[in-house]
């Protein structure tokens, strides 16, 4: 039996964490070997919600959930973690841009950054979901002075998993047969998926897909898709952003065995994204655990003109927090 590894979860007591909790504890992320320790974080008013939830974790009887510890302190519930998922945040409402959040959501990734720094191990691996999620992460990197770059990333993989099953849908292919589909930037109306590298049953998608539909009703969808789901459901999106965090954070754990994935990461200065920004790129990921960018992608005018896009978008948003940094 391996040793427990420690997972944190902000937000714990929200409707993102009511799903994400119950997909990790089965051993859907970490495998099914792999025992854990729940280290879950809610702001004091929802404490008592979190006990609620952590009964019901108990009631479901995981065998891999060796213990569950519920706090309002940071440094306890990021205290020796091995991943991390930072969650906790306001969602935006539909008349709300996810860039609106900044007053509220920001200061949080400061305390929070400086407290990861603080309490967990050197080798934690941290998704960043609640949103603006790209420069909330710039935000708790920046305050995670001790921490290497790679600890960090934040979430389009949501973005990724809509683009396949539109993708899926106008193939007529169930979503499981679509692979390295891909995003670049920003989670944000920006956001820029892009066809280039992938296949359905193995077999490249470019040359079967309408160019119109690809960058007409196909972009559109999907980088708009997170309001077009507040309109209808009158609260964001829950259940399919936990399956996402966890892909996320499972590609993460166990690698990607060669698959291209979506991950928002401090940018080295690839496809002259600026060094630092948080930055969505097509990425392998190794048995390691080792982030490694593809490479080498021609980029045509439509897909520059999309990346440059999204490193202004990022790059204005970065103006608004640099007192967070
Ligand atoms: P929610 O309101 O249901 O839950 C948020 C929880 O966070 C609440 O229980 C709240 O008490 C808690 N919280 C607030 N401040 C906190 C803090 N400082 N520390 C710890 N916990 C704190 O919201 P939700 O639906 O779970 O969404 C959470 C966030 O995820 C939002 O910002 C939302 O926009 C974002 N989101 C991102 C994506 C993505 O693709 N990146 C997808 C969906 C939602
Ligand atoms: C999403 O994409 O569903 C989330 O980021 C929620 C939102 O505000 O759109």
């Amino acid at each position: 039996m391996k040793a427990p590894i420690r997972v944190s979860v902000t937000g714990a007591a929200g409707n993102i964490g009511y799903s994400l909790l119950w997909n990790v504890a089965s051993g859907n992320c970490f495998g099914a070997d792999q025992p854990i320790i729940l280290q879950l974080l809610e702001i004091t008013p929802a404490l008592e919600k979190l006990k609620g939830t952590i009964m019901e974790l108990q009631d479901s009887a995981f065998p891999l959930v060796h213990d569950i510890i519920g706090t309002d302190d940071a440094d306890k519930a990021f205290g020796d973690a091995d991943a991390v998922f930072l969650v906790g945040s306001r969602p935006r409402t539909k008349d709300m841009n996810r860039s609106d959040l900044f007053v509220a959501n920001g200061p949080i990734f400061v305390g929070q950054g400086k407290s990861i720094g603080a309490s967990a191990r050197s080798t934690v691996r941290v998704i960043t979901v609640g949103n603006p999620c790209n420069t909330n992460c710039l935000i708790a990197r920046a305050n995670a002075k001790n921490l290497p770059n790679s600890a960090f990333s934040a979430m389009t993989r949501l973005d990724q998993n809509r683009a396949v099953a539109q993708v899926a849908g106008k193939l007529g292919v169930p979503p499981g047969a679509v692979q390295d589909v891909f995003i670049w930037g920003n989670h944000s109306d920006t956001m820029c998926p892009d066809l280039q590298l992938a296949t359905a049953n193995g077999e490249r998608v470019a040359g079967r897909l309408d160019q119109d539909w690809v960058r007409g009703e196909f972009r559109q969808t999907v980088a708009t898709r997170g309001k077009a789901i507040i309109v209808a459901r009158g609260s964001s999106s829950a259940a399919s952003a936990a399956a996402a965090a966890v892909d996320h954070m499972r590609d993460w754990w166990q690698g990607t065995n060669g698959r291209v994935v979506s991950m928002a990461i401090p940018s080295e200065g690839w496809y002259g994204v600026p060094e630092g920004l948080v930055y969505s790129f097509p990425v392998r990921v190794d048995a390691a655990g080792r982030i490694q960018v593809v490479e080498g992608l021609e980029i045509d005018d439509y897909i520059r003109a999309g990346i440059d896009e999204n490193i202004a978008a990022l790059e204005d948003e970065k103006s608004n927090i640099t007192n967070l940094l």
